[in-house]
């Protein structure tokens, strides 16, 4: 892996979950559908509770931006489906996972303004204070780990004043874990990276504009301390 630039990287991800998409969907039902969807709970509860410096983050009229969003299962489903979000942009740079999430959920919620961006996280691009959420599960975790504080300072350029991002983390500090055929595909190369839990606060707390509202690491399955991940939610500061 050490030979291989990020470009090589991701290209080999792409190709991976698309060829894989079928597996990933049918295993991450249980992969922890209920940990994802109680953060992502806790999140629009803060959202909709918060004092907030813009009034955007209390009425219906707000936009939501997902990272890496899969199939659309469960986040992206659960975001058209609340009623709060006039507009969702969702990205993955898998064209089979985007495809089957925008297939899935566009014509069904044609009242909310959608985007569906095909690519890698990296290369998006968008104005300033665009976004009330930004959630990215299980994905920032693929980049090589320089990348993914490049993209913590574009999560807080991209969010509004009092915007709110749910992000995870891989727990330990590791350059490059890389699996030859993960969930016993032969075409299930993968790579994820990470600066550990324990960096990852003051890491955070060096990029300009973010706080930290929720940090702790969680297993994936309760009672079971096999595999967990830093999960946080991180709060845009309104600059004066
Ligand atoms: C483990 S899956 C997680 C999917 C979804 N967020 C979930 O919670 O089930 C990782 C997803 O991130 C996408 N991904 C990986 N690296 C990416 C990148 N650099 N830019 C955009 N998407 C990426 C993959 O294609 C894949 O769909």
């Amino acid at each position: 892996m050490a030979d291989l630039s990020p470009k090589e990287i991701k290209a080999r991800l792409e190709r991976s979950y698309d060829a894989i998409a079928d597996t990933y969907n049918a295993w991450t039902v249980n992969h922890p559908s209920s940990l994802r969807l109680s953060y992502l709970d806790r999140l629009l509860h803060l959202l909709q509770t918060q004092d907030s410096p813009d009034e955007s983050h209390t009425g219906c009229d707000k936009s939501a931006l997902e990272l890496g969003c899969g199939n659309g299962q469960p986040i992206l489903q659960r975001l058209f489906s609340s009623g709060l979000f006039s507009s969702i942009v969702a990205n993955d740079m898998s064209s089979v996972q985007l495809n089957s999430a925008r297939s899935e959920l566009e014509a069904k919620h044609d009242n909310v303004q959608s985007e569906w961006i095909h690519g890698d996280m990296t290369s998006l691009s968008f104005d300033p204070c665009s976004f009330n959420i930004i959630i990215g599960l299980y994905t920032l975790i693929h980049l090589p780990r320089s990348e993914q504080l490049l993209m913590l300072e574009k999560i807080s350029r991209w969010l509004k004043p009092g915007g709110l991002a749910l992000l995870n983390f891989s727990k330990e500090d590791t350059e490059a874990d890389v699996i030859e055929q993960w969930l016993g595909r032969k075409e299930g190369w993968m790579f994820w990276s990470g600066h550990g839990a324990s960096s990852m606060p003051g890491l955070i707390q060096k990029v300009q504009g973010l706080e930290i509202v929720v940090g702790e690491i969680r297993p994936e399955d309760e009672g079971s301390a096999d595999v967990e991940f830093y999960w946080v939610i991180l709060r845009k500061i309104a600059i004066s």
